[in-house]
């Protein structure tokens, strides 16, 4: 039976590819929907985004879900100078013809989660934890019914990317973050420890192009876009590709290493907000909150993104 998850994300090119390694992997996970936030670019845009990437990989079946305008308390900040205008720069995709569902993105995953046994599903977490944490508030019910949260964000070796401290998806909200932390539910991290160590190389890139079919050429278009920035920015030999290590890590956990620790999340300091305290060592005697990732074999990682994407039109 496959694992029924919800995507909740910001595409965002990387959580572009995350989608399409989850649509590759029906024998492993059921996408049961997919819920926009606001991050990357506006939350219309975000879910304009997705239902462009489902057209690609010929899934208009999976419905799109508007949530979160904005963080729990602060303004939105937004990173269109990484993924372009749109959030989705670098291919020429058409306009959707498949509608956005109507109902809010919170309720959804509220609704969901209690249409389902509990411990059923798995959340996947792409972007800023706003709808996970307004699900949580408005519905406290919920938590215990969710399976466990895998999400990208936050990092502790590596340092932050969009403060010296603080990656984008925690520091975009984390008010929410704390909520989400907080909750009890298992949680499974993928930091900037492991995603920058996932780079797009141009002989990786190509091997999408190679693939020839739609969504990989789609991927390698969005990559080469991507990884402007983070080239300039760090000098490497490509971007880091964050999001799809959720989805790898549901398929593969064994390209990845970490340990149980106590995550918590700084909301207070305006140094530091979104920074997020990761204590890898247990000199706090902390409660274990966290499956913390702390690196991954990156040539298995690209190796299944392949393979995956290969079995999409
Ligand atoms: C995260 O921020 C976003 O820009 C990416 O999509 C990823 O989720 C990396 O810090
Ligand atoms: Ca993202």
């Amino acid at each position: 039976m496959p694992r029924k998850i919800i995507i909740d994300t910001d595409p965002g090119q990387d959580d572009a590819v995350a989608i399409l390694l989850a649509l590759g992997s029906p024998q492993e996970l059921e996408v049961l929907g997919i819920v926009a936030v606001a991050g990357n670019v506006r939350v219309a845009q975000n879910a304009h985004n997705a239902l462009q990437i489902l057209e690609v990989a010929g899934r208009t079946d999976v419905p799109v879900y508007v949530g979160s305008e904005r963080p729990m308390r602060h303004p939105l900040v937004t990173a269109e100078y990484v993924h372009g205008s749109t959030g989705l720069d670098g291919p020429t995709l058409p306009a959707p013809v498949t509608p956005l569902q109507t109902q809010h993105g919170v309720d959804y995953i509220i609704d969901t989660l209690n249409a389902h046994a509990a411990g059923e599903i798995t959340l996947c977490c792409l972007g800023p934890l706003t709808n996970i944490a307004m699900a949580m508030v408005k519905a406290p019910a919920i938590v215990s019914r969710i399976r466990e949260i895998v999400l990208m964000g936050g990092g502790c070796f590596e340092g932050g990317n969009i403060t010296p401290a603080a990656e984008f998806n925690i520091y975009v909200d984390p008010e929410a973050a704390d909520v989400v932390f907080r909750s009890g539910v298992p949680i499974t991290q993928i930091p900037l420890d492991v995603s920058h160590a996932m780079l797009t190389t141009k002989a990786r890139v190509q091997r999408f192009r190679d693939i020839g079919n739609r969504s990989g050429v789609v991927t390698a278009e969005m990559l080469d876009f991507f990884e402007r920035f983070d080239v300039n920015k760090y000098g490497w030999d490509g971007g880091p590709l964050h999001d799809p290590c959720v989805i790898a890590w549901l398929l593969k956990p064994d390209l990845f290493k970490g340990r149980q620790c106590n995550v918590a999340i700084e909301t207070g300091s305006e140094l530091t907000r979104g920074m997020t305290v990761v204590d890898y060592w247990g000199v706090t005697g902390r409660v274990h909150n966290v499956n913390y990732l702390r690196s991954g074999d990156s040539d298995g990682f690209y190796e299944l993104l392949v393979e995956r994407i290969s079995r999409l039109p």
